[in-house]
């Protein structure tokens, strides 16, 4: 249904104008003899078209027309402005400030009735379209937050059946991925991003599924065999988390892959160098060799965290990325107090 402004301090003109537009689009039309009365209604209120008098005592139609075109949402409303002056230069003004159509007075029933039509017939037609697309996008956003739920459900199962095998392991990522989430957050990653690296890091070790337990739970020092069994554990855990192309699947298959590239290089799987490896993957990199050097190895015994802040200082710009070690170091009491 069409809903008309119309806007004189003249009653008697207002009242024949609200009279002929009621009768031409047969909707709801609402009079104003006072355009700063009209102003407050139109701010709460989208109308299919406002039609005003320029001539008005305590502020003009083109004045009107400049503080409606102020109002959110008021930009493109149709505005026909009526005056009895033949004033080119007001006609420009009030073009200029936003008028659609710009009528000199007298005019006739049938002229405008055709502008009324016309600009109410546009405005309905963006109103609808406008509308639509609306429901459209609210529609794929909830499409888009429930298949994002479920991802997040489905890689909470692959976290527990790993716990399940390891719950050693789990503890470790999910204290990584704690430490890899306030890394991203002291280097200004975004909030969308720190998102996805919250809910992607639990699973980034995850490959280890795929090497034999006697190989990972060895007390022995490793062989090269045995290192490269567990060396495939990234690729691995990449391959378990490409079961589905989403963000979050992408991601945590992302960081499975990368989380043992190192800066110089000599990594793997891919010996990726520098900014080539995922960011994501440099910075799980760290929260990974921070907590691991803080438990024992069959080569070595638990270190303390502030050795192991300082071993992983040492490797900055060989083993780790510079940037993330800083921050990792900015932080340093923030993550002690995480590991009380
Ligand atoms: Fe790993």
């Amino acid at each position: 249904m069409s809903r008309v402004v119309v806007i004189d301090d003249y009653e008697p003109t207002l009242r024949m104008y609200a009279a002929a537009i009621e009768k031409m689009l047969g909707g709801e039309v609402v009079p104003f003899s006072d355009p700063r009365e009209a102003l407050h209604y139109l701010n709460g209120m989208e109308p299919t078209l406002c039609v005003v008098d320029y001539s008005m005592p305590d502020m003009d139609g083109v004045e009107f027309v400049l503080e409606l075109r102020g109002v959110p949402g008021r930009e493109r409303t149709p505005i026909i402005m009526l005056t009895g002056k033949d004033d080119k230069e007001l006609k420009n003004r009030a073009l200029g400030a936003g008028v659609n159509v710009f009528l000199n007075k007298p005019v006739t029933a049938d002229e405008f009735a055709s502008h009324v039509r016309r600009l109410a017939t546009q405005q309905t037609v963006q109103n609808d379209r406008e509308g639509e697309l609306r429901e459209l996008k609210d529609r794929a956003e909830g499409a888009g937050r429930r298949l994002h739920a479920r991802d997040r459900e489905a890689v909470d199962a692959i976290a527990r059946a790993y716990a399940a095998r390891d719950a050693e392991g789990a503890a470790k990522m999910k204290l990584a991925g704690e430490i890899a989430v306030m890394l991203a957050i002291e280097i200004r990653c975004s909030v969308a991003d720190v998102q996805l690296l919250r809910e992607a890091a639990h699973v980034y070790d995850v490959g280890k599924l795929c090497v034999a337990e006697k190989t990972l739970g060895t007390t022995a020092l490793l062989s090269p065999a045995s290192r490269a069994a567990i060396e495939k554990h990234a690729e691995a855990g990449a391959e378990i988390l490409s079961i589905a192309d989403s963000r979050l699947f992408n991601a945590a298959a992302t960081m499975a892959r990368s989380h043992h590239e190192r800066w110089d290089g000599m990594g793997y799987p891919r010996k990726l160098k520098g900014d080539a490896i995922p960011l994501s993957g440099r910075i799980i990199a760290v929260a990974d060799a921070l907590v691991a050097m803080m438990n024992a190895r069959p080569d070595r015994p638990a270190m303390t965290f502030g050795h192991a802040l300082d071993q992983v200082k040492r490797e900055s710009g060989t083993h780790f990325d510079p940037a993330i070690v800083e921050a990792l170091d900015r932080i340093k009491d923030k993550i002690g107090q995480l590991r009380s």
